[in-house]
């Protein structure tokens, strides 16, 4: 017998960056030494105590059941007990926290959760490309907020289309931003909360980056802002704060409707997270966050050793504030495409192509630091080397 997918997922985003991972394999088979920068996994492992924490959670039968649907009450406690300790942010753990396994898995489901096919959401353009899923699986209209270096990579609500503004129901922001770095500010969530109430529309804001600053600015939280409860909610994940990226443990937080509806599909689509993870983060949400700091501390290294590299070979990065990437421009005649190839044929360096996160990323490619610090300054080098800027 043969069995055809469904048109919904029949019209699924491709992976770009799956050719990517293909094109770095086929490199690396050649025997080449591929210096990777494309990538986004946190290359640190996660946290002894919160590892030691799991392996006591894993030997405990009560942990070996069915987790309640929502998740333990007791993580969501821990959800709120962080946002009140980390950003002053008051919630109500059972109404404005739910638990997810791993915040991809929110922000994908969140327009099957909310919007009817047909409805209207606004991503940001360049953005984290998994935002599409979301929008191919509830059959969604996709519009896109233009965000350009020349706005410090933030929308410009006065520039979108009014009749797009009119229809649109949900909008995803990311700050700090993937691919760019770039960092909101607090009159930007407040101009967001009052474009949000004007237009009735639904803010979701992923702060996956939330714990990593540069320059002792630590990012701020949408939540923050004066009324965000009622226009929106904040993702928050554990796989960079904690490098738990292979754990998938995250919450939601904010709008007591928006966090109904997670919970609603989540109580069909899942038995929320094994318990034993749920318990581990719990004591990651609890710490004295120490581990953090130290990784944060090790990423601004990396940053100011990768900065002065790039420098060094006529490279300007564009300013970012957070994150674990550079935002680095592609030298003129070259699309983003045409110089990640380059980079990975002549300089065995590869380098996750800007367009790849949609048209506003084109002109730029973006560098993971995510390795020690010799391999890329080895990797600036190389670059150097083909005398392109
Ligand atoms: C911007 C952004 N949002 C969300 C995620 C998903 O994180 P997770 O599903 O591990 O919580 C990532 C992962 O790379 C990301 O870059």
């Amino acid at each position: 017998m043969k069995f055809e997918e469904s048109e919904v997922l029949q019209h699924l985003p491709k992976q770009f960056f799956a050719s990517l991972v293909a094109k770095v394999n086929a490199k690396v088979a050649t025997g080449a030494d591929v210096i990777n920068l494309g990538q986004g996994n946190p290359d640190q492992p996660t946290p002894d105590f919160i590892v030691e924490a799991m392996q006591q959670a894993t030997a405990d039968p009560a942990d070996h059941k069915y987790s309640q649907f929502r998740g333990m009450p007791r993580l969501k406690q821990a959800a709120a007990d962080f946002y009140k300790r980390e950003y002053g942010v008051t919630l109500d753990p059972e109404k404005e926290v739910a638990i997810l396994g791993g915040s991809k898995i929110g922000l994908v489901e969140l327009p099957f959760a909310l919007l009817n096919p047909g409805d209207t959401m606004l991503l940001p353009d360049p953005g984290y490309p998994d935002y599409l899923s979301g929008v191919a699986l509830a059959q969604v209209k996709l519009e896109l907020m233009s965000l350009s270096s020349s706005n410090q990579y933030l929308p410009d609500y006065q520039q979108l289309d009014p009749k797009v503004v009119e229809r649109a129901k949900l909008m995803y922001l990311n700050y700090p931003h993937n691919p760019t770095g770039a960092v909101a500010t607090p009159q930007f969530y407040e101009d967001t909360v009052q474009f949000a109430k004007k237009h009735h529309i639904g803010v979701v804001q992923d702060f996956a980056y939330g714990a990593i600053g540069f320059d002792g600015k630590r990012p701020i939280s949408f939540m923050q802002t004066p009324g965000a409860k009622e226009v929106g909610i904040e993702t928050y994940t554990l796989s960079k704060s904690y490098n738990m990226a292979g754990w998938r443990i995250g919450f939601a937080v904010g709008n007591a409707d928006m966090i109904e509806a997670i919970n609603l599909i989540q109580d069909h689509l899942f038995v929320s997270v094994f318990p034993a993870i749920q318990d581990a983060a719990i004591t990651a949400l609890n710490s004295d966050q120490s581990s953090v700091k130290s990784l944060v501390a090790l990423y601004q290294k990396r940053h100011d050793e990768f900065y002065a590299a790039a420098r060094k070979i006529g490279w300007e990065p564009y300013p970012s504030g957070g994150s674990f990437y550079a935002w680095m421009p592609v030298p003129k005649g070259y699309t983003s495409e045409q110089f990640a190839d380059v980079l990975l044929d002549k300089a065995a360096v590869a380098v996750a192509p800007g367009n790849g996160f949609g048209k506003g990323g084109e002109g730029y490619v973006r560098v993971g630091l995510l390795i020690d610090e010799p391999r890329f300054t080895e990797a600036c080098e190389r670059i150097g080397k083909l005398g392109l800027f």
